[in-house]
């Protein structure tokens, strides 16, 4: 199972002046779960809509199941399944009614489209909210709409462009749940997410994006050796405190390799946590900084993004 279901060459979106997707390469495998990880505006929701087939390419190549964007929407349409970032539903209707929209979209009607739309309810899990009106939904549980609908044809290939943003941790534990049973059953799944955890959980390979160039490509594994063996000691202030006037006070320390503020935190690479923890905390006490508290982290996709980019996945 390691051929590829989506290939992409050097895309390209510009919008106007502005490039919003810088030429990116890379490959979606047969059943594996591929994440796009990248901060606001990397180019996630643009590079998803260019492969929806939403979205002209400005340049570059891509093909889906040996079929090229945009020539052949007619036939990628077929082989893939959209969950969007803006939730679309009807709110007027029920649960039952937009999905008999959707399936409509997907040319999809009669006795056959009525059976699965009883499946997807029940593999969201919203069988017993079927017949309310989708108003009277929480977010989380219009996003299990939102994905049931992108499910309805069966495609091959599911697009899930940050399903978990502002909804209830329920509901977000279930659609991560989900995502891996999809994996299981055959499917393949393009997700992308600013959620470093949400990576970690769900990901074979990880695609690593930010202002529209993709920086790494990868397995977790592959990843974080490009970070070493170092851990990172994350200080937190405490809300109000801008750490950035203190990174350099705290790089003369032995055994600190590089500082990075992000937001109230600074953010240490050390070769050996413990050993430099004492010094740490005695510089911080000698600067009248006081530490909320301190987190020790192995490697992890956080500390890949900060290594690479100089930058927090969140900070803006
Ligand atoms: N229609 C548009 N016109 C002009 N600029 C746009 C348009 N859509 C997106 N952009 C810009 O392109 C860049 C990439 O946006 P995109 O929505 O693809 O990022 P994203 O990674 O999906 O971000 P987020 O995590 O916030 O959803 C951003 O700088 C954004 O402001
Ligand atoms: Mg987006």
């Amino acid at each position: 199972m390691s051929d590829s279901i989506l290939t992409t060459k050097d895309l390209r979106k510009s919008y106007g002046d502005f490039e919003a997707v810088k030429g990116i390469s890379f490959s979606v495998l047969r059943g594996e779960i591929f994440s796009l990880l990248g901060p606001n505006g990397a180019g996630k929701t643009t590079t998803i809509s260019m492969l929806s087939c939403l979205l002209e390419p400005s340049g570059g190549t891509a093909v889906i199941d040996n079929h090229t964007i945009p020539q052949e929407s007619t036939q990628v349409r077929q082989v893939i399944g959209i969950v969007p970032q803006e939730i679309a539903l009807y709110e007027e209707l029920t649960a039952r009614q937009n999905l008999t929209f959707w399936g409509h979209m997907y040319d999809m009607g009669g006795k056959a489209l009525k059976t699965r739309i009883d499946e997807v309810l029940e593999q969201v899990n919203l069988t017993d909210r079927a017949d309310d009106k989708v108003k009277s939904f929480s977010g989380g549980m219009k996003r299990r709409i939102n994905i049931a609908a992108g499910l309805l044809h069966k495609p091959q290939l599911l697009f899930m462009d940050e399903p978990t943003v502002g909804i209830d941790p329920q509901s977000r534990r279930r659609i991560l749940d989900m995502v891996k049973e999809l994996r299981d059953q055959g499917m393949t799944v393009l997700y992308t997410t600013h959620y470093m955890e949400e990576a970690e959980e769900l990901s074979d390979r990880v695609g690593i994006i930010d202002n529209g160039k993709l920086i790494a490509l990868g397995t977790q594994d592959e990843l974080k050796k490009l970070v070493g063996k170092q851990e990172t000691l994350r200080l937190h202030f405490g809300e109000g405190h801008q750490a950035n006037g203190d990174a350099t006070l705290f790089t003369q320390i032995d055994g600190v390799l590089t500082t990075t503020a992000v937001n109230d935190q600074l953010v240490l690479s050390v070769n050996q946590a413990t050993a430099v923890l004492p010094g740490v905390v005695a510089q911080a006490s000698s600067l009248g900084l006081q530490i909320r508290s301190i987190d020790i982290e192995e490697p992890n996709l956080e500390a890949v993004f900060l290594h690479l980019t100089g930058r927090g996945l969140r900070d803006g």
